[in-house]
């Protein structure tokens, strides 16, 4: 008896939120059993698709975790970066950051296409980004975690918000520290969250300053490893070749690992973002750069939580915002 009024209330809480989750319950956030009625099939479905796209092409592993965090830096984790232009909308495909350089956009209309087949008008787009990030981990060897869910789509973008949150590769520390903290992010976030690049790729326009002009000066960037450095310029010439392209973890690019933090001590991190969190004299950004370079587990932990933490900026939940039906453009 005790165990049936157990089961009963939490069927009752899981059903609560899932149907009326709204504002009015301020203590019910994002949870991943939210379409364990409406649409028991979507994780499979989400997998399903980015195991076929990754096997194909396995740097799409890499932009669709990109993806995410693009879209959640920018009014939160509410598919905005999916939008196309149109009458109402100015496109954050566009921006510096975005623009020439997001991929995975047609994986994520295929996935979105075959919900819409099996659980009509369910599926937000926004959770869509959260779990193809969260499966392109696993799928290239990196932690597992369960998603919160329950985020609605936007029916607004911003490209000016676009431009301003997403850090610049040349930033600085401080800069980088403060366009987190903005987001509710941390040290500990910013450095193993910085742990994606070891996956994927970048265009020689986002590293090109490293090599010829660091500061200003008209000189390399002198913590650039010697081999490395002179590999980096036979892709990236001086002027021409923007979108020549290189991987940000040059000994195992599609392999999610802490290679990315061993190679940063090697002074072989490619942007000048990733190089800073070991040289750019803040304490607690250079210890935690040694110690996942250290201990993989470490970092595979604290990767996965401050995942869930960024999936969980400001998302549209309740009767904000809507379900997509195609998630490039607004209902
Ligand atoms: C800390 C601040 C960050 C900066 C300055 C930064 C900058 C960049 C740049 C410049 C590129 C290459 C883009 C291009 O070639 O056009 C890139 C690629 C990438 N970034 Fe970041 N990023 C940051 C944080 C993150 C975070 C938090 C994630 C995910 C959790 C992430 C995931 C990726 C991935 C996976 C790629 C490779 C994409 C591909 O191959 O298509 N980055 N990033
Ligand atoms: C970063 O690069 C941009 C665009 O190339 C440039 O305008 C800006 O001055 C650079 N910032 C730093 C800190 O070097």
């Amino acid at each position: 008896m005790a165990s049936f009024k157990l089961i009963c209330s939490f069927l009752l809480v899981v059903l609560m939120s899932s149907c009326f989750q709204t504002q009015a319950f301020p203590g019910l956030g994002l949870i991943p059993e939210f379409y364990q009625f409406s649409c028991p099939q979507a994780n499979e479905i989400v997998m399903s698709v980015l195991e076929n796209a990754i096997a194909k092409d396995p740097r799409m592993a890499a932009s669709l975790l990109r993806l995410h965090f693009h879209d959640c830096f920018v009014q939160g984790c509410d598919a905005s970066v999916l939008l196309d232009d149109s009458k109402t909308i100015v496109s954050e495909k566009n921006s510096r950051p975005n623009k020439n350089s997001l991929r995975g956009f047609e994986v994520i209309d295929e996935i979105k296409a075959k919900l819409e087949q099996v659980c009509p008008h369910t599926v937000s787009c926004a959770d869509i980004l959260a779990l193809a990030a969260r499966d392109s981990t696993v799928l290239s060897g990196g932690p597992h975690w369960e998603v919160p869910l329950g985020r609605r789509d936007s029916r607004t973008a911003s490209l000016r918000i676009s431009n301003t949150n997403i850090p610049a590769p040349n930033s600085t520390i401080q800069t980088l520290i403060t366009k987190f903290k903005q987001q509710g992010l941390d040290e500990e976030d910013l450095v193993a969250l910085s742990g994606a690049h070891t996956i994927g790729m970048a265009r020689c326009a986002t590293f090109r300053q490293r090599l010829y002009n660091q500061n200003g000066k008209n000189q390399p960037d002198v913590t650039l490893e010697k081999n490395y450095y002179n590999g980096l310029k036979a892709v990236c010439p001086k002027v021409g070749g923007d979108n020549n392209i290189s991987p940000l973890d040059v000994s195992s690019p599609v392999r999610f690992d802490n290679k990315y933090f061993k190679l940063i001590l090697w002074g072989k991190g490619l942007l000048n973002s990733d190089e800073v969190l070991l040289t750019g004299n803040v304490k607690k950004t250079m210890e935690l750069v040694r110690i996942y370079a250290e201990n993989e587990d470490l970092f595979f932990h604290q990767f996965a939580n401050s995942m869930v933490k960024m999936g969980n900026i400001n998302p549209l939940i309740g009767f904000k915002g809507e379900i997509r039906k195609n998630c490039r453009r607004v209902n």
